[in-house]
């Protein structure tokens, strides 16, 4: 899977301000490649997630899945192909509290993928959330778990529907070193087993360099090199 950005422009506007969160941003990302978006607070980190996943329409230039331009999606349509082939990781990790580890997991799975045998996916929640270390929480709710361990299952919960990309906004900005340490290493290991494309936005720059991997900065809503 491929995304491109093709001038992609933000314009958010009322009465009295008109801010550029996005201007004219180009980037191609592949599935399989990991890739980290770094940028101070307001550099349009957030933004240009939300416009790659098509949470957000571009006020200017369009995104491509394969070659495919979102702007041609019916809202129905870009929330489907969101659910199947896209992944969210969030700073606040996002699990609903009344719902188990497991439960937690699968909830990507109960939204419009049909034709998919629910044991089967049960089967690989739990398989995904043993390699994870969370093998033993499964009945847990996600109040009993430390901050490491939400965040890995937030992990899993974005991999359940085999994504071809997964965007993590801050993934680490709630953890302390080591376990940011642990949900980095996973990332790695989940771009090389799964062949998922991962884009973590950050604005520590210690992140980024930890992650030796391809950098994208942002800065004032534009692509610096
Ligand atoms: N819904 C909105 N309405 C108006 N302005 C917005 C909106 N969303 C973002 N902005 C503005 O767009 C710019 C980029 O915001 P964005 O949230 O993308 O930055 P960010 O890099 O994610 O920052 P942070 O690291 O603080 O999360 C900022 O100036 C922000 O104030
Ligand atoms: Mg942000």
């Amino acid at each position: 899977m491929e995304i491109t950005a093709r001038g992609l422009t933000k314009i958010f506007s009322d009465a009295a301000n008109r801010v550029v969160a996005l201007d004219g941003v180009d980037l191609t990302l592949q599935s399989g490649e990991l890739v980290v978006l770094l940028g101070p607070s307001g550099s349009g980190k957030t933004t240009l997630l939300n416009l790659l996943s098509g949470l957000e329409v571009p006020s200017e230039g369009d995104v491509l899945l394969n070659g495919e331009p979102l702007s041609f999606l019916s809202d129905r349509k870009k929330s489907l192909l969101r659910n199947s082939s896209f992944g969210f990781i969030f700073q606040f990790f996002n699990l609903l509290p009344e719902f188990t580890v497991l439960e937690n997991t699968l909830l990507p799975s109960l939204i419009g993928k049909r034709g998919r045998d629910f044991t089967t996916t049960r089967e690989e929640a739990k398989n995904l959330l043993a390699e994870l270390g969370l093998g033993d929480r499964t009945e847990a709710l996600p109040s009993e778990l430390s901050g490491g361990e939400k965040q890995r299952v937030a992990i899993c919960r974005a991999l359940i529907n085999r994504p071809g990309f997964v965007f993590a906004d801050e993934p680490t900005g709630n953890l302390d070193r080591e376990n940011a340490e642990i949900c980095l290493n996973l990332f790695r290991q989940m771009v090389v087993r799964s062949g998922t494309g991962f884009i973590i936005a950050t604005h520590n720059q210690e992140i980024a360099a930890a992650m030796a991997a391809r950098t994208v900065r942002l800065k004032s809503g534009k692509v610096v090199m």
